[in-house]
């Protein structure tokens, strides 16, 4: 028996060996584990070291003891109540968010408050050491080109290493298909210039991210929002309907923890909505950003996978899950690829060639799946912790969605509160959250506010999270107090 180690240290150890795959979700909730006996057995352990390591998990709300059927990987705890599916107008509309979006990113940016604004993981979480090697290699290797014009759809070795990252998402993509961009904002931005013209008609999610409304109101393009369900995305059948009875142009989606709601589209959807494209004709402009943090390996294939016919645009970065200053993105647009090439040429042309091989080697990298697993896992504790708080501290009534993966929240607060006033109110105490009125054309989710919890995190943060719930709870007072 392995018991001989001080026995503090081998209950942690059984208990961190469960915790781990838990938080990185390859162990899935509901799942069950292996009983006391069981593992006691498997790890050569005493039966009171398991017992003592699933208390510990116990009491981190990772794992449930069911009476009779033994321990399973928990929901995550408290349960709240989830938005319901969002329910926006039939029609389409010209959208105008930019204003509002860019005080509010501003603010979300500057070290002076504690910010939930942005959508980005701190940079605590991405290995600066790795990046910098990288770039230093490159730097060593292939300093000519820094001194040369460059063409093109970007450095063969880093789109070589983006059709095989692209595998992980079930997509065979050959590499002189892919266009190496700048961002993936960029990357949409030239397949909605590429398959629009101003005034034309885009379905997107609703609630949406709102950079894609900003590129929407630059473009003169109008916004039609799909009713969309925070676990599942938007619904396929609204969005037939939508087909059937509108002139739309393009759909805009992010299959994998759409940005803010976190839905996934579930596999066999993925496989529909890529027909449903096909046989209309009309493009999927697919946003695969997220797809390495997912929790499940359903949720990272690509609806891009299921395309036979090329109405699928595949659009990604590394922005989240390498370094978000690289500034490097990708497409393959399909059937589009050659007209997105001409205008990605006389838009902003290439990129820089060192930062583009540093990128190609930090992707062949043994380490990159485990890099992804760590920012998963450590995230997916954050997020847990979070939601904790909030049903502690914020009004009764509120609901957020419980994502399946990534560091975003959303939060529906009871009606008749309004984001901006609290936006407002939190600003005063030096802590940025998103208004919900930034994520729709519409004005349906003024009573929602979006919180990214990818930034700092430590006590300072815990406490503002909290002061943002007490400020709702005294607007939510004060309403019904004027009745
Ligand atoms: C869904 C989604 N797509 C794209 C982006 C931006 O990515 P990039 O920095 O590569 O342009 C974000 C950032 O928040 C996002 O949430």
């Amino acid at each position: 028996m392995q018991d001989q180690e001080p026995v503090e240290i081998l209950y942690l150890q059984v208990a961190e060996s469960l915790a781990t795959p838990i938080r990185a979700g390859t162990l899935v909730r509901g799942e069950r584990i292996p009983s006391v006996r069981e593992l006691a057995r498997s790890r050569d352990v005493s039966v009171g070291t398991v017992l003592q390591a699933y208390r510990i998990l116990e009491d981190a709300h990772l794992i449930e003891a069911r009476p009779r059927s033994g321990y399973f990987v928990a929901a995550r705890p408290p349960r709240l109540p989830e938005p319901e599916t969002s329910n926006p107008p039939a029609d389409s509309m010209a959208v105008d968010v930019s204003s509002l979006a860019a005080r509010v990113m501003h603010l979300a940016h500057d070290p002076g408050y504690a910010s939930f604004g942005a959508a980005c993981p701190g940079a605590e979480l991405f290995t600066e050491e790795r990046v910098r090697r990288a770039v230093s290699r490159a730097v060593q290797h292939h300093r000519a080109t820094l001194c040369q014009y460059t063409t093109g759809y970007g450095d063969e070795s880093l789109r070589r290493a983006i059709a095989r990252h692209a595998l992980r998402m079930g997509c065979q993509i050959d590499p002189r298909d892919v266009v190496v961009t700048n961002s993936c904002l960029e990357s949409i931005t030239l397949c909605l210039r590429a398959v629009t013209r101003p005034g034309d008609i885009i379905a997107l999610e609703s609630p949406t991210l709102f950079a894609f409304l900003e590129i929407l109101e630059n473009l003169h393009l109008r916004a039609l929002e799909i009713p969309t369900h925070p676990r599942t995305g938007f619904s396929l059948d609204a969005l037939q309907l939508a087909f059937d009875t509108q002139p739309i142009k393009a759909v805009l989606a992010v299959p994998t923890l759409s940005n803010p709601i976190g839905s996934s589209i579930p596999l066999a959807d993925r496989r529909r909505l890529a027909q449903m494209v096909a046989e209309r004709g009309i493009p999927l402009i697919e946003d695969v950003l997220y797809n390495d943090f997912a929790e499940h390996e359903d949720q990272r294939q690509a609806v891009r996978s299921f395309d036979t016919t090329g109405h699928v645009m595949i659009c990604g970065s590394f922005s989240k899950t390498i370094a978000p200053g690289l500034r490097l993105g990708w497409v393959d647009a399909g059937r589009w690829g050659a007209k997105l090439v001409r205008m990605k040429e006389s838009t902003s042309g290439s990129q820089t060639t060192i930062i583009e091989r540093a990128l190609a080697d930090l992707l062949a990298q043994p380490g990159i799946e485990a890099g992804y697993r760590q920012i998963r896992a450590t995230i997916a504790a954050r997020v847990d912790e979070a939601r904790g708080l909030i049903a502690r501290h914020f009004p009764g009534g509120t609901r957020v969605t419980d994502p399946r993966g990534g560091f975003i929240l959303w939060l529906e607060l009871p009606h008749g509160i309004d984001s901006l006033d609290l936006f407002q109110a939190c600003l005063a105490e030096s802590i940025v959250i998103a208004p919900g009125k930034m994520f729709s054309a519409t004005n349906h989710f003024r009573h929602c506010i979006r919180l990214g919890l990818g930034g700092r995190w430590d006590d300072a943060h815990r406490h503002a999270l909290r002061r943002v719930g007490e400020l709702a709870e005294t607007m939510a007072l004060s309403r019904v107090a004027r009745g």
